[in-house]
């Protein structure tokens, strides 16, 4: 895997990167055509791509999780990941959101991980379905599995809480380790509050994982404060949902 450095040309703000994609044609179809995809329809299609690269069983999850990650709340975590460069998926699983970040940006690099090996190889089959290249999975724990080189972003979608509490802070330490200086850490996760929402996705999560796993939820409080703590700079939002789960959306910046 490749090391990545942020260029100063990347540090400027995202709307003179913007405005000078536009003047190149770089959101456009062809030379001197100036089109704009909007991103939702965008998000659809790629969605729509992916479940049917799928087979029936898993389909029908990607659909779920599809439907509970909405193309609204999709688009709020890829405007926040680097649009190109070594992005990690921590806890990829089948690789939906790799299949979907790799569409929606052609310039990122997955590198997606997750301990279930048949998850890895579907989401290898999804990828090679779509016609994605360039993304690799590897099957390990995100706590010791061998990564090399440094990495443009991360993101950890809805995988914190499955994560023993006391291997919580140990893994987001070595994901900043992982990042290149202003690298960016994507963590999609469940709050605390309300206390309806909380049981509601433990009764979801316990039905998918069993009785047995660790589920460790934490306010989204004690995330920022874990986080600033270990050099990142952090943005959250809570995301409202017609169901009610109550997701957070964390962007942590590494320093400098
Ligand atoms: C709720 S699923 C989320 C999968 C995917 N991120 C998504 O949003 O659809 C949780 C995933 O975390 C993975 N996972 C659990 N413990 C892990 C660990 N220690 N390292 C990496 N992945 C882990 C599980 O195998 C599972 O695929």
């Amino acid at each position: 895997m490749s090391s990545f450095s942020v260029r100063p040309s990347e540090r400027e703000p995202v709307s003179t990167r913007f405005v000078r994609a536009i003047s190149r044609g770089r959101l456009g179809g062809g030379a001197g055509e100036r089109r704009f995809e909007a991103p939702e329809i965008y998000g659809r299609s790629a969605i729509a791509r992916i479940a049917r690269a799928l087979p029936l069983v898993e389909r029908a999850y990607a659909n779920v999780r599809f439907s509970i990650l909405r193309p609204k709340l999709l688009s709020v975590m890829d405007l926040l990941l680097p649009d190109e460069g070594p992005i990690l998926d921590i806890g990829c699983g089948f690789g939906l959101f790799a299949a979907y970040f790799g569409q929606t940006q052609p310039g990122r690099r997955i590198v997606g991980v997750d301990p279930d090996a048949r998850r890895i190889e579907m989401a290898r089959k999804v990828c090679a379905k779509i016609g994605l290249e360039g993304h690799t999975f590897v099957a390990g724990d995100a706590r010791d599995v061998a990564l090399e080189g440094t990495f443009a972003g991360a993101y950890v979608l809805d995988v914190m809480h499955h994560i023993p509490a006391a291997d919580q802070r140990p893994l987001l330490e070595r994901l900043r380790d992982l990042l290149a200086p202003r690298g960016v850490l994507v963590v999609k996760d469940i709050t605390t509050e309300p206390a309806l929402g909380l049981e509601f996705t433990r009764l979801l999560d316990r039905v998918m994982v069993g009785w047995d796993e660790p589920l460790a939820y934490r306010h989204h409080r004690e995330w920022g404060e874990m986080l600033t703590s270990l050099g990142f700079h952090v943005r959250m939002v809570r995301v409202p949902d017609v169901l009610p789960y109550p997701h957070v959306v964390i962007a942590a910046t590494k320093a400098d």
